[in-house]
């Protein structure tokens, strides 16, 4: 069986101080199911783009598979899909079958291969660019987040046809996604890589173990170090007053003291509190780097501007929204003051064209029905799309922010500070959207509009967008399709059909 042999493989960007990767070596057979898992910007899609050969780093690469990459670039999208099928896939006519066997899988309507590729839906490209990887039954695929934009029916379709499917690795930070897809685990941790055999449940059941036998260690480790830092005080007490003594005692000479001994006991005592100073902190150094896999995590918090008027901020009466042959379903909604409100619906029914009318945004759009929305309130908007260009400072300064509060709350969301200075599209992708919701927590804010706030983002980031928005409890429309996180926060729901 055909093996992928990664040998003490070392890479960084030019830009970086360290390296991304350090020797890094992994052997994964060509048979697993593997999901790359780690925080935004520990560098999966980069160890990606290094199996692709894209990159030049020291060490090598051994295999003999063809690798096959999502999402894939589309130069040209204003043509058939078909041209686009044949041309990333090298198809002639005659091949064209095995495109349509894998859509039909997919559960896509092999006539979107006439459409216009700009004119598909997210759901429909992704599931055709998909097609193309799995077309090469011999191939090994790398999958870069196949579900951000996907809704939860097209999150499914995918999560089966990869279950059908093996000899690939998916990148993704959706939990519910994963567990019925891979049996084995990538996982790129603050100090190291690993490979684990299960799937994302089980590896994080054996992530919680290790992480408290880590912390156990540290608080055992603690009262060890306090108790060597007390004997090595005591000690040097000891030997300062023995000192005193012998100084005092000579002054004197009431008593017939040994001076050289006890100058001599002091010099030990002296000796002996350093040795176990330093004692104590080679074991903290020690044990310090046993705890570097923990993941550190801070609350983050919204600067939410609570008012006492009006009730109902926002109110939408049969709304209908129209373009050429798009039309948004007939809508009515009312946003009370400290609801989360959230919108949901398939790809593509107009959620998000929906937000943007509501909040005045130039739209070609003809509007029927009657949209409401309270005067003079400080909104945040949270797009869709990680569209921001420049660094982290000319950003906060367009927002009228202060480049220090967002920084502040990049911090939280684990961003390194040696990012700040950096533009946000040399950035990974969940690094660009801490970003864009690190500049929307900063901003004083009575009413939030946040779309698909959760893409791209790491779990322990989607946690902590849970806890704040749970602990806050602020006036929120919220678009997502993540089902945890609708459960956890959303007061009253609207389904589009
Ligand atoms: N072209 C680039 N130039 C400079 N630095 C880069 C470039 N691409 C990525 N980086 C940096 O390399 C690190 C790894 O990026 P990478 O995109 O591989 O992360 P990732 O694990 O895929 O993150 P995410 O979950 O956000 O997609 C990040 O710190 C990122 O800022
Ligand atoms: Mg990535």
């Amino acid at each position: 069986m055909g093996t992928i042999q990664i040998e003490n493989v070392s890479f960084k960007y030019d830009q970086m101080v360290d390296n991304l990767f350090n020797s890094l070596d992994l052997k994964i057979d060509e048979s697993w199911k593997l999901g790359l898992i780690g925080r935004n910007g520990r560098g999966k899609t980069t160890l990606l783009k290094l199996l692709m050969g894209q990159l030049d780093y020291t060490g090598k690469v051994v295999s003999n598979l063809n690798f096959y990459y999502y999402p894939q670039t589309v130069v040209n999208k204003n043509v058939p899909t078909i041209k686009v099928v044949k041309n990333l896939a090298h198809l002639e006519d005659y091949d064209l079958w095995k495109i349509e066997i894998e859509l039909d899988k997919l559960q896509v309507d092999p006539e979107v291969l006439q459409q216009e590729f700009s004119t598909l839906s997210p759901g429909e490209r992704t599931k055709v660019l998909l097609a193309i990887l799995f077309i090469d039954e011999s191939g090994f695929q790398l999958i870069d987040e196949p579900t951000n934009h996907l809704d939860i029916e097209g999150r499914k379709i995918v999560s089966d046809y990869l279950k059908s499917k093996k000899g690939f690795i998916v990148i993704s930070h959706d939990k519910s996604f994963l567990n019925p897809v891979i049996d084995h685990v990538i996982s790129i941790n603050r100090a190291d890589v690993d490979v684990y055999k299960g799937n994302f449940d089980t590896w994080q059941e054996n992530k919680e173990r290790q992480d408290q036998s880590e912390m156990n260690q540290k608080d055992q480790l603690k009262k060890d170090i306090n108790r060597l830092h007390e004997t090595a005080v005591k000690r040097e007490n000891w030997s300062n007053q023995s000192e005193a003594q012998k100084n005092k005692k000579n002054y004197t000479e009431k008593v017939n003291l040994d001076k050289g001994f006890l100058g001599h006991k002091s010099a030990k005592m002296m000796k002996k509190a350093k040795t176990a100073t330093k004692r104590a902190n080679e074991a903290i150094d020690e044990k310090q780097s046993l705890l570097k896999n923990i993941e550190i995590e801070e609350p983050i918090t919204l600067n939410y501007e609570e008012v006492k008027h009006p009730n109902i901020f926002v109110t939408v009466d049969n709304l209908q929204l129209q373009h050429e042959d798009i039309k948004t379903p007939v809508v009515n909604f009312e946003l009370k003051r400290d609801q989360v409100l959230a919108v949901l619906g398939p790809n593509g029914i107009g959620k998000t064209t929906i937000f943007k009318q509501i909040l005045g945004l130039p739209q070609p759009f003809t509007q029927t029905g009657d949209i409401h929305l309270a005067n003079n309130l400080k909104i945040s908007y949270l797009r869709q799309d990680n569209e921001l260009v420049g660094n982290i400072k000319q950003l906060a300064i367009e927002k009228k922010l202060e480049p220090e509060m967002v920084y502040s709350n990049l911090r939280k969301l684990g961003f390194e500070r040696y990012l700040f200075e950096q533009p946000v599209e040399n950035m990974s992708q969940g690094q660009r959207r801490k970003v864009a919701l690190a500049i929307s927590l900063s901003e004083p804010a009575n009413l939030y509009f946040w779309d698909e706030p959760l893409n791209y983002l790491d779990v322990i980031t989607r946690q902590q967008i849970i806890d704040a928005i749970k602990k806050q409890h602020p006036t929120m429309l919220l678009i997502d399709h993540d089902q945890d996180l609708i459960d956890a926060v959303a007061t009253k729901k609207i389904e589009l059909k």
